[in-house]
């Protein structure tokens, strides 16, 4: 019985995680932020939107990131300069809907070790925009909105616990 609920609670857990619609990119999945990787690649088949994370794995004093403008990402310069980060599993998170571009700062960025993403506003966002006609969704409808969202999914993940706890 112990087993089930906690069975129960990690489908929860895993929903909640699902709902706040952040994801972390790790930057080359496995192969980690490395020398000699296309990281355009990896990026072309990423998809990011605002409030996602992404993650850099390396090893801790042998590599870094710096966020720079495009300018520095094109020529491996630290032209525009926006933070830097060392521990070696840096969440970076991504507010705006912008271009962001992150090279490492030791002089392996000629080696590839550069990556530029293209950071998408929130899509039911767009939706509501694209419905309402108008420029600004008023926070109190877009609210209203995620809760219905939040409400049916709950109901949904507490009715596929309680079919948990059933079956077993
Ligand atoms: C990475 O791959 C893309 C697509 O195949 C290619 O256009 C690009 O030149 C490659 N970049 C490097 C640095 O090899
Ligand atoms: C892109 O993503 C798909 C699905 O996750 C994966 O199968 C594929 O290997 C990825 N391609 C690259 C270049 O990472
Ligand atoms: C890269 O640097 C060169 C000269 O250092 C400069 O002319 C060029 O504009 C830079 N690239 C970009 C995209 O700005
Ligand atoms: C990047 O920043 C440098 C100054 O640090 C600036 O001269 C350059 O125009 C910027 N490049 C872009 C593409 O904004
Ligand atoms: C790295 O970031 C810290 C602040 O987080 C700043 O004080 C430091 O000057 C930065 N280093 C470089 C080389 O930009």
């Amino acid at each position: 019985m112990a087993c089930t609920l906690l069975l129960a609670a990690a489908v929860v857990a895993g929903c909640a995680v699902g709902l706040s619609g952040a994801t972390d990119h790790i930057v080359g999945a496995n192969h980690g932020w490395n020398p000699n990787i296309n990281y355009s690649l990896w990026s072309g088949n990423q998809t990011f939107y605002v409030n996602d994370l992404i993650s850099f794995r390396y090893q801790k004093g042998t590599h870094n990131v710096f966020e720079v403008n495009e300018t520095g990402y094109d020529n491996c310069t630290m032209d525009g300069v926006a933070g830097n980060w060392t521990s070696g599993k840096d969440f970076i998170p991504l507010p705006d809907a912008r271009r962001y571009f992150f090279i490492c700062g030791n002089g392996l960025c000629q080696a590839g070790m550069k990556v530029a993403i293209t950071v998408h506003p929130l899509p039911h966002t767009a939706d509501l925009h694209d419905n309402s006609g108008s420029d600004q969704v008023p926070p109190a409808a877009a609210a209203a909105a995620s809760g219905g969202l939040t409400v049916a999914v709950w109901q949904t993940v507490m009715a596929l616990a309680a079919t948990i706890v059933a079956v077993a």
